[in-house]
């Protein structure tokens, strides 16, 4: 009886060490410093270009950290072969004016993403500078400029909850303004042949919707908050031409003042757009409308050829 009490008590002691180390791990993530804090106005760089985003000869590249210092966590020397001296991006240069709408077309692994990244200050560019709306993005406070924008991460997911509250993302949204967003999502058929609607319940991931219906939902609650900024990062990949089509119809009838970005495989999700960036391993090889690329720019022709089949 007294050695069944003993190793007893030695499991309290050991669930104890267990639960404190794991506390600690917890909290250190909860506490962490954000390493990109804003910047005092006379540090930031200026621009006297015009346009609402500017990217300014932008170069980057993964690996570095706030102090400017690469580490490559891994690897013995810390560092991978070869990682140090890629760039993502290189010399990226365009403008936008507010309201606009841009393409960014690109092979896998170009730099499409890391373009969104920079823009929503989730790194800092190595060379050059990002500009909205006149300032450089790193004078703004974190929470103010997250708040302009309204994205559609590529990896992004559906939480096990209603729809309702998948599409509000615990911001204030009024049910008129939620129908609205998910009838430009091109949500609201669907959802409204549940039975209970917007309180039908997502399972973890979104498993039990098909991926084109994730997809708009996620759409919906990019829209839900009227952003200034749009961004939707090879988020419409899943739905059929004509969905996607009416979406940026939808897009382009009732967010006429919010600023576009649509990130896409297909050319058919970008050729109607104002302006169209061509990427290639991080260096823009095109820019321009859709009928000026076809003339000028032999990847996006090469492009056009494939898909379309001409
Ligand atoms: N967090 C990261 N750390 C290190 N390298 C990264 C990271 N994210 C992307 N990269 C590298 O940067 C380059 C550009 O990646 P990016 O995600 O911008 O590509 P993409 O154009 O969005 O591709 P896809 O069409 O597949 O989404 C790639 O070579 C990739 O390996
Ligand atoms: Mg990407």
């Amino acid at each position: 009886m007294i050695s069944m009490g003993v190793m007893g008590l030695n499991r309290v002691f050991m669930m104890m060490s267990k639960a404190n180390a794991s506390a600690a791990r917890i909290a250190a993530v909860v506490y962490a410093e954000d390493e990109l804090t804003p910047l005092p106005e006379a540090e930031a760089a200026v621009t006297e270009r015009e346009g609402y985003i500017v990217f300014e000869h932008v170069g980057f590249h993964y690996g570095r950290d706030s102090a400017g210092a690469e580490h490559f966590p891994g690897q013995a020397d810390g560092r991978f072969d070869g990682q140090g001296r890629q760039k993502s991006l290189d010399d990226i240069d365009f403008s936008m004016k507010k309201g606009g709408t841009l393409g960014i077309i690109g092979a896998t692994g170009c730099g499409k993403t890391t373009i969104i990244n920079l823009l929503m200050r989730f790194y800092d560019a190595d060379e050059g500078a990002v500009f909205i709306d006149g300032k450089d993005v790193r004078t703004y406070d974190k929470d103010a400029l997250h708040r302009m924008f309204g994205v559609v991460f590529q990896n992004d997911v559906i939480f096990a909850d209603s729809l309702k509250e998948n599409i509000a993302f615990g911001r204030d949204v009024s049910p008129e303004q939620m129908d609205a967003a998910a009838a430009d999502a091109r949500a609201r058929d669907f959802i409204r042949e549940y039975e209970d609607t917007y309180e039908h319940k997502a399972v973890v991931r979104g498993a039990n919707l098909s991926g084109g219906q994730r997809q708009r939902v996620l759409i919906a609650r990019a829209l839900a908050a009227a952003p200034d900024i749009l961004i939707l990062d090879d988020s419409s990949s899943a739905l059929d031409y004509k969905t996607d089509a009416a979406l940026r119809k939808a897009i382009r009838e009732h967010h006429a003042d919010t600023t576009t970005i649509i990130v896409a495989q297909r050319i058919s999700s970008i050729m109607s757009l104002d302006d169209i960036i061509v990427l290639e391993e991080g260096r823009i090889i095109g820019h321009g409308t859709h009928e000026e690329l076809m003339e000028n720019c032999p990847m996006y022709q090469e492009i056009h050829r494939v898909q379309m089949g001409a």
